[in-house]
């Protein structure tokens, strides 16, 4: 149970431990209810430390025995950990401590899930499984015995011994204590091997529940193609004789990746064509690559302490978005992303969570596993990348793998290695890691005797506990059109560095239009002063393809504000842009859907707040509706075309091309259901072979009010898979009426196949229901309450998933006094629970505050 007042933890506090860990021997003897842990570490004190203070995290933990250099003692135990008088030097100190993983619903530490026991340590797990000082900066080798009666019995590193009822292993490389893994269970192994690029054989399994054999070769492959990318691309090569992956089902966040020993959720890893979508197949490859890069920045080169943690996962997020680019389309994945930051980052940036990059406080660290720390933390690294110059870039990592393998690190060694490398001085750059918000540049633009000078402004709006900002570093790529849509100008980075700066374009005979923050080059909002004309013509001829389709996305965006504001119709200039790129056969189809996409409602919410106006979210809806009505009106002789040349005839491949095509085709699918009433969506779904197929169509046929049937047969043909049921679950939920939402989400969570325990499970209704925007916010508040009570009651069970989900309340600001109220009730409802849990206090105070 919590202590009453949460304690806060400060970067400015940072102290080493003053203690050096040599070894540490572990023996589990597994039993759901009493699993005992032995332990036998051996200590140094640190050469400089004097005397320091002897602590070790550990927290549910039942003691039985402690010793040093076996020698019986009787420590002092707290809420928090032992601590214990130690001789002078080395010494070995032991422990034999009882754990309950069966009663374990937190799913942190040692847990069970469908009678497999495995363990999630990071951040600060591993002290629930015994005395340890449960930090980053400690660093041990590991040896590890697994005495159970299971047929599979895995921890970190290379085997060394294994026989009936028991296996050994030992990881050579030093690593903390949130990289340690032990998974046991009877699991079957979907196995392969790697040959590196100096002739090491590795064994690679992916380890999952009888039954789940048949979805294991996309992640294998995955994991395959993503070794040799990270030699190619890194110079990085593997370091084991085995890599190991286990699928659980549940688990709190997407995987993990333990040294050797990769944990991942199984809708992260498990797929076939026919339970998972082109999506699924995507995110799947990312993550996959995500945990293996980490083997490098993360476990090689760890995070000095949890305020670095950017340090891994910035860097890991921005090399996975390489791979995924490299492998997929770089235009495609890079507008996903955009997409992605602005759906999630821009409103925690903007809003009550907003935080630095590297946050410099925490009460519960595992609230900070955020988009802003993840995305925005790849942003800078794409922005440094950018500035700096791809060679640059490629010296820099080299030397920061040289430097720094074997130690854990902050954010100062790594700009360090680029300031060696480069001879820039990067103070200012810095301020990404330690200024939260998002910047805004405003832009102004003037011309005259054949010059074109574009002045940038940047203000970065005040966020908590932060005021008057300085001015960033933001690279700005910009080229200029002439005219006749040709590149008068070449992209080049101009470098925003004061609060007002104009940059000049000499030599032009004609004014150009400027194509402003191509690729998206810093993570800003661009105040346009382009008029619309300018952003048509953009839409029209831009050669940057991310600026392309950002042309048509503000197009979009002030065509339905003016909807939504002024009543406006749907204009001209949209509608023809858009339906010049849909019928253009020369565009990626992948790259044509994302160009008919629009902003959503939650998106537009935002826009609407930032200039000063109260969103309404019945407005925002009617008006998506309306404008996608009149898109399929506008597109209605393209369509039956657009439709056939989209049809995959070859058997199904999860691949860039193939995908591309299937989510055009969803597009186009969407659209004739409009005009048609479902007729061909109720065709391709009884013919439908994949579940990207499958589930397109069944979601056109309950967009339009119908498919009640294909929903029904769709449970009873899924009933037993766990992962197609989440979509079920998922799909009715978000495609609900706003009005119809909070009832849908209701009845759902009546289902007898609600295992809201199961992350998964939960997360399947209930966000939705967050994501719902119309829905979640319906004027009466309900939808409100029904989150709230669901958050009420998983609390005790899981706080880490509670917390995560209390930033659906993180907008509320935004809207009118009525729901401010409504949401505001509901958020003290929570803070009012008794027992709340620190993760979720943390979260509720820091969005009502
Ligand atoms: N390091 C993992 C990843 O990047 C995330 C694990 C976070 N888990 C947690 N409980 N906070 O994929
Ligand atoms: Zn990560």
């Amino acid at each position: 149970m919590r202590d009453a007042a949460p304690q806060t933890i400060y970067l400015k506090d940072y102290a080493p431990f003053g203690f050096d860990v040599r070894e540490v021997n572990l023996i589990f003897d597994l039993a759901p209810n009493a699993t005992r842990v032995t332990s036998r570490i051996r200590f140094a004190a640190k050469p400089d430390a004097e005397h320091p203070d002897f602590f070790l995290h550990g927290e549910q933990l039942k003691l039985i025995r402690a010793a040093i250099d076996g020698q019986e003692i009787t420590p002092t135990l707290t809420e928090t950990g032992l601590t214990c008088d130690v001789p002078d030097g080395a010494f070995t100190f032991e422990a034999e401590v009882e754990i309950d993983p069966a009663n374990n619903t937190a799913l942190e530490g040692l847990y069970m899930s469908n009678g497999m026991y495995c363990t999630q340590c990071e951040a600060e797990g591993f002290r629930k499984i015994t005395y340890y000082p449960d930090r980053p900066d400690v660093m041990s080798t590991f040896t590890v015995r697994v005495n159970g009666d299971l047929p599979v019995l895995l921890s970190n590193g290379n085997p060394t011994d294994s026989g009936e009822g028991f296996a050994e292993w030992h990881d050579p490389w030093p690593k903390p204590a949130y990289l340690f893994a032990l998974v046991a269970g009877d699991l079957v192994a979907h196995s392969d091997h790697f040959t590196t690029v100096s002739g090491r054989e590795v064994d690679l399994n992916l380890y999952v529940r009888p039954g789940d054999e048949g979805k294991c070769a996309f992640g294998m492959d995955a994991l395959k193609r993503s070794m040799k990318w990270d030699e190619d691309v890194y110079g990085r090569e593997y370091d084991l004789d085995v890599f190991n992956i286990v699928a659980v089902d549940d688990f709190n966040m997407g995987a993990m990746e333990n040294k050797g020993l990769n944990v991942f959720n199984s809708s992260a890893v498990l797929a076939s064509p026919e339970t998972a979508t082109d999506a699924n197949f995507e995110r799947i490859e990312a993550i996959i690559a995500h945990e293996y890069f980490h083997n490098w920045t993360g476990n090689r080169i760890t995070c000095r302490d949890w305020f670095q943690l950017c340090l891994k996962e910035g860097l890991t997020v921005f090399r996975d978005a390489q791979f995924t680019s490299d492998v997929r389309s770089a235009p495609v994945k890079r507008i996903g992303d955009v997409i992605d930051l602005r759906a999630r980052q821009f409103p925690e940036d903007n809003g009550p969570l907003a935080h630095p990059v590297r946050p410099e406080s925490f009460q519960e660290i595992n609230n900070f596993y955020t988009a802003t720390v993840y995305e925005k933390g790849a942003e800078v690294i794409g922005m440094l990348k950018r500035l700096v110059g791809d060679q640059a870039y490629a010296e820099a990592l080299d030397l920061y793998f040289a430097r720094h393998d074997g130690q854990a690190c902050t954010i100062e060694d790594w700009l360090k290695v680029f300031e060696d490398v480069t001879g820039r001085e990067l103070s200012q750059f810095k301020l990404w890691y330690s200024q939260a918000g998002t910047p805004r540049v405003k832009v102004e633009e003037d011309w005259g005797d054949g010059t074109y000078s574009l002045t940038l402004s940047q203000s970065l709006p005040d966020s908590p506990g932060q005021v008057d900002k300085q001015p960033m570093h933001i690279p700005v790529a910009v080229g200029l059109l002439g005219p006749d849509g040709d590149e008068v100008r070449e992209t080049q980075t101009l470098e925003l560095t004061e609060a007002r700066q104009t940059f000049r374009f000499d030599g032009l005979a004609a004014k150009p239009t400027a194509s402003i923050l191509r690729e998206f080059s810093a993570p800003v909002i661009l105040e346009h002063g382009v008029s619309r004309d300018a952003q048509a013509f953009l839409l029209a001829h831009d050669t940057d393809p991310f600026n392309r389709w950002s042309a048509a996305r503000v197009l979009a965006t002030e065509t339905l504000i003016g909807m939504i504001t002024d009543g406006k119709t749907p204009g001209g200039d949209y509608l023809d842009g858009v339906l010049s790129v849909l019928r253009n056969d020369d565009l990626d189809p992948a790259y044509r859907a994302l160009m008919a996409g629009l902003p959503t409602q939650s998106e537009l919410a935002g826009v609407l707040a930032d200039r000063g106006l109260i969103p309404d979210p019945m407005a925002i809806w009617r008006a998506s509706e309306t404008l996608k009505q009149a898109m399929a009106q506008h597109a209605q002789d393209l369509l039956p075309r657009l439709h056939s040349q989209m049809r995959v005839d070859a058997s199904y491949r999860p691949d860039a091309e193939q995908s591309g095509k299937r989510s055009l085709g969803s597009v186009v699918l969407s659209m004739t259901t409009r005009l048609d009433g479902g007729e061909l969506a109720a065709s391709e779904y009884a013919k439908s072979d994949n579940m990207t197929l499958q589930l397109s169509s069944l979601g056109a046929l309950l967009r339009a009010g119908k498919g009640q049937e294909e929903l029904a047969a769709f449970y009873d043909q899924w009933q037993a898979d766990r992962l197609v049921i989440d979509k079920w679950f998922g799909l009715q939920v978000s495609l609900a009426e706003p009005d119809q939402t909070c009832a849908v989400a209701q009845k759902l969570t009546g289902h007898p196949d609600f295992h809201w325990k199961t992350p998964n499970r939960f997360r399947s209704v209930l966000g939705p229901l967050a994501m719902n925007h119309a829905g979640f916010h319906h004027g009466d508040g309900t939808s409100y309450a029904l989150l709230a009570d669901w958050l009420i009651r998983l609390d005790p069970v899981n706080p880490q998933t509670t917390a995560r989900m209390c930033s659906a309340f993180q907008t509320w600001k935004r809207y009118d006094a009525d729901r401010q109220a409504l949401i505001r009730a509901q958020l003290e409802r929570i803070a009012a629970t008794p027992e709340l849990s620190r993760d979720t206090t943390e979260m509720v105070s820091r969005i009502l505050d």
